[in-house]
């Protein structure tokens, strides 16, 4: 038999406060084609990594991270996991857990039992995409409020009202702080301690220096899905500039460039070819066969250059933690308080 309706409601009802939405970062596309422009009209032709990311490269770029030779996302896990509790215990409960380039937000809820924050906010250049994992998180842990802000942290970051201000903690995994120059990184450091307040933390992934043959393989993977993703910029630029760039004309490069201690990604002209767009009045570009389109750089650090980079752009380091191989390394540092 049915238990009658006026059981039903008796019964205690678990809050699911909804997560809030705001977008503050709006496209521009007339600057967005600028700077394509810029970039492939220089002598030495670049594109902006953040143009690798369009729906079908951030899919590529998910494929990545499960090959067997790209070891950073599963060996951060590893860290992340085996030592949660040891991360817990160093920053304590109750804080406002920020996540940078929070993506479907996973490594970030593998913290909350542990961390128990007083609220989650959840970063990425577009809220569209945070929708569905923040609504999705909400239901598993409906007590701990939750804001998704469409932000580009990396050019300029203001934190709405709505985000707490006591015990900030800027989670930014993934190394995706190699992905920019040592400058651009100090920068994005500085703003971060700067928004974090004196009771801030960041607890931030680095990959590690380590021999150039296991970087290579990790950027150069024998089922060519890291060269697809690589590729896949041009396609995002012939969308983009309206440009008439063919795939098969150019193949993916991956180096490790000692001196710079970084993975330097290009596309290299298999023949000559000439690329022309209709963007901004329209345009074109003669490449050489064998000229090269530089894509990304991937920073690797020594366990010195880290701790220099963290403490050269406002913090301490109050723990870190390694995989067995120290393949890659978890920071948790301090806003230092001058
Ligand atoms: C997102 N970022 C940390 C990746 C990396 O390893 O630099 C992007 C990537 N590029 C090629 N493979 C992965």
């Amino acid at each position: 038999m049915n238990a009658a309706p006026s059981t039903l409601q008796a019964l205690p009802r678990v809050a699911h406060p909804l997560p809030l939405f705001v977008q503050q970062y709006q496209e521009n596309s007339e600057l967005i084609c600028a700077e394509l422009i810029g970039g492939l009209q220089a002598p030495e032709a670049i594109l902006s990594p953040k143009f690798l990311y369009d729906r079908l490269g951030s899919k590529l770029f998910e494929a990545i991270t499960e090959l067997p030779e790209y070891y950073l996302t599963r060996t951060e896990g590893w860290i992340l996991q085996a030592h949660s509790q040891d991360i817990a215990n160093s920053i304590g409960t109750g804080c406002t857990f920020i996540d940078l380039g929070a993506g479907n937000c996973e490594k970030a809820a593998h913290l909350f039992e542990g961390l128990r924050p007083k609220q989650y906010v959840a970063i990425d250049i577009s809220v569209e995409y945070l929708r569905t994992n923040l609504a999705r998180l909400n239901h598993q842990w409906p007590t701990i409020p939750m804001l998704g802000l469409g932000a580009d942290f990396s050019s300029k970051l203001e934190l709405v009202s709505t985000v707490c201000s006591s015990k900030r903690v800027f989670f930014y995994p993934g190394s995706s702080i190699g992905n920019f120059s040592i400058e651009q990184a100090g920068l994005i450091l500085q703003q971060l301690a700067s928004q974090a307040g004196e009771d801030g933390w960041l607890l931030i992934g680095m990959d590690l220096v380590k021999n150039s043959a296991a970087l290579q393989a990790a950027y150069d993977d024998p089922l060519q899905v890291t060269a697809a993703f690589n590729r896949n910029i041009l396609l995002n630029v012939n969308r983009l500039l309206g440009a008439d760039f063919v795939l098969s004309h150019f193949k993916h490069v991956a180096v490790f460039n000692q001196q710079f201690s970084r993975i330097e990604m290009y596309l290299q002209a298999l023949q000559e070819t000439t690329v022309r767009w209709s963007a901004l009045g329209s345009g074109i570009r003669y490449f050489r066969r064998g000229e090269r389109i530089h894509t990304e750089n991937s920073y690797k650090y020594s366990f010195k250059g880290a701790e220099e980079l963290l403490n050269n752009n406002g913090f301490s380091i109050a723990h870190y933690w390694f995989d067995p191989h120290k393949l890659f390394c978890v920071f948790l540092a301090k806003v230092r308080v001058n």
